[in-house]
């Protein structure tokens, strides 16, 4: 509605010239109004540029699934109303190893309650997800407890695409006093606090 106005305006004006500019500075607006839902598609064709935090040519470390996986999760994005306890949000980014971001990659978290305790009869505290059109994934869960062996962590697998190689992998909580006490452990697989979220990005060796 707001393009129909001058034009509108300029009918009634006197002057041709200005009646002319009028015109054609509607129909660009008009035009431009049309094309703005194609941007973001546009923009998303285009490669991302890389992550500065990344570092060319280094892949997340793999570690052990555990005995705890559980394949064919359902699809969700968000863990607590699976089980009680403090709320968190753990999110980032799936990139390659040229450190640009995986759109659509697959992630599949699993982790135990607040208990310490996994479900291995259904799919409380497990799910998978699909990064965004930037790589971007988010997983809102609840703080997973220790275990006896065991810092806090959360599971996860991750790819880049279907049939894809799959790596699999743990996240660890930064300044945990079990860190250190945890054979697994490894820091450089710490997620980064930022603000009240946890930040974690994943790099697949594609
Ligand atoms: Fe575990």
């Amino acid at each position: 509605m707001r393009t129909l106005e001058p034009m509108h305006t300029c009918i009634e004006s006197p002057d041709p010239d200005r009646r002319r500019r009028r015109l054609i500075g509607a129909a660009i607006g008009m035009t431009v109004g049309f094309a703005a839902p194609i941007l973001p598609a546009l923009a998303q064709a285009k490669r991302l540029d890389p992550t500065p935090d990344c570092k060319p040519g280094q892949t997340t470390p793999t570690q052990t699934e555990g005995p705890f996986y559980s394949p064919r999760t359902p699809l969700k994005t968000n863990f607590r109303s699976d089980a009680p306890g403090q709320p968190i949000v753990l999110q980032g980014l799936v990139l390659g190893t040229d450190c640009r971001p995986l759109a659509g990659a697959w992630l599949d978290f699993w982790h135990a309650d607040a208990s310490g305790t996994y479900d291995t009869s259904g799919f409380r505290l497990r799910g998978h997800q699909v990064a965004d059109a930037q790589g971007r994934y988010r997983l809102e869960t609840i703080f997973p407890a220790v275990y006896p062996g065991r810092t806090r962590h959360i599971h996860v697998k991750v790819r880049a695409k279907e049939g894809g190689r799959i790596l699999t992998t743990q996240t660890y909580f930064p300044d945990e006093p079990g860190n250190s006490r945890d054979g697994l452990y490894r820091p450089e697989l710490v997620a980064r606090k930022t603000g009240s979220d946890l930040t974690f990005d994943f790099v697949l060796p594609v």
